[in-house]
């Protein structure tokens, strides 16, 4: 695609709803947080460690960069930093997941944590335009009752008017080896609590679609994160698209973090599209792969031959995959299409 000049897709405002707040943690604060943590890194910088041959692989090193967070302050630092550096590539508003899976069993306080990130959230949110909603994601690996648990927990923290930022339940961390339908009292409970839900399903290599039929018909979920295993499944792909269930897909991330496929020139987003799916754009876990939103959509826009028109229609699906209510999304759409007439983006 013929798009010249750096900053064109950094101009696009975009939202993003795949987005791991630990995952966008700043090398060098990775860093000084690791050293205060008591447990300072192997190496020196930690971009030395991401790199992965499969998605356990990097959910080791995930892991490491959460064992990081200690205090409130360090949950309000990195949610203010990732808005701040988010914003900078035309990041508009994120609905961002936060895994308290390992810091609870740790001992650390949940309402703590979800006040640190809103101290975080708030403050970036009187800085640069940007707004935030958060998304606590069960961590697979601590199995279906602490699932239940964290929700909840996060039930307390809703009654108690403690969590208005958290909108949303989802589930990720491994996939191989977890019975996904095993956690359907949790998702049932943040149903019941009126609360979005979301789960990571058809990421892994070796996972097939069946995940994802088991989030929506079991897990009772409104959107899939990755969901690429879909095209395995032409019926389960063409009941998804019909009942428009969004699928937020992480292209860079299949191929760095997941190793799904050698390039993105491999990935199926193109026929995703093609085929009537819902798909949105996201980074993942961008400080972990060297990415940021706007080189995302240029990585897209370059690897899978997407035309400028599709990557507009792409940012607008985002938008249209929130859960923000219909004057919300209009607002976002506007801000879109004010900012998007004016850039240099010629039709392909
Ligand atoms: N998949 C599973 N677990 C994760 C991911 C992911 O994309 N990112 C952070 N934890
Ligand atoms: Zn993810």
């Amino acid at each position: 695609m013929a798009v010249t000049g750096p900053d064109v897709y950094d101009g696009i405002p975009k939202v993003e709803l795949h987005c791991h707040v630990e995952g966008t943690v700043r090398p060098s604060t990775v860093v000084e947080l690791a050293r205060r943590a008591g447990h300072p890194l192997p190496v020196d910088d930690p971009r030395q460690l991401y790199r992965y041959d499969s998605l356990d692989s990097f959910l080791a090193i995930f892991w490491l960069v959460q064992e990081t967070l200690l205090t409130r302050d360090d949950w309000a630092r990195i949610a203010y930093e990732s808005l701040v550096d988010g914003a900078a590539h035309g990041l508009r508003y994120r609905e961002m997941f936060f895994t308290p899976a390992r810091h609870l069993a740790a001992g650390q306080d949940l309402g703590e944590i979800v006040a640190g990130l809103t101290d975080g959230i708030e403050a970036a949110e009187t800085e640069v335009p940007v707004r935030c909603a958060l998304v606590a994601d069960i961590d697979k690996a601590y199995g279906p009752a602490a699932g239940l648990e964290l929700v909840d927990r996060i039930g307390d923290l809703l009654r108690g008017g403690r969590a208005r930022r958290v909108i949303g339940v989802g589930a990720d961390s491994t996939e191989l080896g977890v019975d996904l339908a095993a956690f359907a009292p949790a998702f049932a409970a943040a149903g019941r609590l009126g609360l979005r839900r979301t789960c990571h399903a058809g990421e892994a290599v070796g996972a097939g679609p069946e995940n994802i039929r088991i989030a929506i018909d079991v897990l009772g979920v409104e959107r899939i994160d990755h969901g690429i295993a879909i095209v395995e499944d032409p019926a389960l792909l063409r009941r998804v698209a019909s009942e428009g269930i969004p699928l937020t897909v992480c292209p860079t991330s299949n191929v760095v973090i997941a190793n799904r496929y050698a390039s993105l020139a491999e990935h199926p987003l193109p026929a995703m599209r093609d085929a009537g799916l819902l798909v949105t754009i996201n980074t993942d876990d961008p400080a972990m792969m060297g990415l940021d939103l706007g080189a995302e959509y240029r990585a897209v826009a370059d690897g899978c031959g997407f035309t400028a028109a599709s990557l507009a229609e792409l940012a607008i699906d985002g938008i249209r995959s929130t859960w923000l209510d219909a004057s919300e999304q209009a607002a976002l759409r506007a801000d879109f299409e004010g900012v998007v007439a004016g850039l240099p983006v010629p039709e392909a």
